[in-house]
């Protein structure tokens, strides 16, 4: 089978050989387009894939439609939200996601912005610790997990909301559990995204919610931007000076948060997140590991679109 490794943002070269060491073993051949910079070039390069791995890359019903040989693709990584799965599942193509494979450098690199935001992006002048904080999550799935173990040894008091995780599977891992989102935005100091993109989620992080938090407030998002209501977050920005904004995904109101919010916003300029060695070896080779397993015995335990 040809199995195609699409990745405008590539893996790491060592997660690549493993990948292609996987695949091989498979009997299979591995495909390789990066760094491309036309949807032409992915709509080429699917036609005679069999399977298809992806990162963020945007998989569309056109590229579905261009990929006339497929029956898998496995985004490596855990957000799914930039592959049309329902399109997918009209085509009898499978989507799986690797969850958990990168959470760990996400939630690494929560703590690289919140440090970077208390010390005032290294200006010189002083700023505040961590320890001591209250740190709000704001969903306890495997990255808010990462985020609350890192948390505790910088000493921080921590407090997690999910909607759908029991309270107390919360509590017993030595996490506040709150009752919803807005007493976590008015109890924490710091409230970190972990949210996915979804219909309910998407602009849900507000001006009346994000206001409601105390008074030097730090709100850090390594989710998707799509999950901020963007226009009333810089509107926030404006009247609250006292706030600080992270964010490990450029918004679209990149420019009016960086003027508006001088010195108290930062967004790294590309999606850095999952951008390891360690996170690009597990999610890239857990996705050879799952499109293997497909092929051989028709598995689709991580399948999202059944
Ligand atoms: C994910 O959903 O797994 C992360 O956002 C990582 O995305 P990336 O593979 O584009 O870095």
């Amino acid at each position: 089978m040809k199995i195609l490794v699409a990745t405008e943002k590539p893996f790491a070269p060592v997660a690549v050989n493993g990948i292609k060491a996987e695949l091989d073993n498979a009997g299979h051949e591995l495909v390789l387009l990066e760094k491309y910079t036309e949807k032409q070039q992915l709509l080429d390069a699917v036609a005679n894939a069999d399977a298809l791995i992806v990162r963020s890359d945007k998989i569309t019903p056109e590229v579905l439609d261009a990929a006339k040989e497929l029956k898998i693709v496995v985004r490596a990584g855990a957000g799914y939200d930039n592959i049309d799965t329902a399109y997918a599942k009209e085509k009898g193509i499978v989507v799986e996601n690797t969850p958990g494979q990168n959470s760990n450098a996400v939630a690494e690199l929560v703590f690289g912005l919140l440090v970077y935001a208390v010390r005032n992006f290294y200006n010189g002048k002083a700023g505040t610790e961590l320890k001591g904080k209250k740190l709000g999550i704001l969903a306890y799935g495997n990255v808010g997990r990462n985020v609350a173990r890192i948390a505790k040894g910088f000493g921080m008091d921590i407090y997690a909301y999910d909607a759908f995780c029991p309270k107390e599977v919360i509590e017993q891992s030595g996490v506040h559990a709150v009752d919803n989102q807005e007493e976590l935005f008015s109890t924490c100091d710091v409230v970190s995204l972990h949210i996915p993109a979804t219909n309910e989620t998407k602009k849900s992080i507000n001006k009346e919610l994000v206001s409601k938090m105390k008074k030097g407030g730090i709100l850090v998002n390594t989710a998707r931007k799509e999950v901020i209501n963007e226009e009333e977050l810089v509107a926030l920005l404006q009247e609250r000076t006292d706030l600080k904004f992270v964010t490990d995904i450029k918004p679209d109101l990149d420019a009016e948060f960086a003027e508006k919010a001088e010195g108290r916003y930062f967004s790294t300029p590309k999606k850095m997140g999952a951008q390891t060695a360690e996170a690009n070896i597990n999610a890239g080779i857990a996705a050879a590991k799952q499109i293997n397993a497909y092929f051989a015995e028709g598995c689709t335990k991580f399948q999202v679109n059944k």
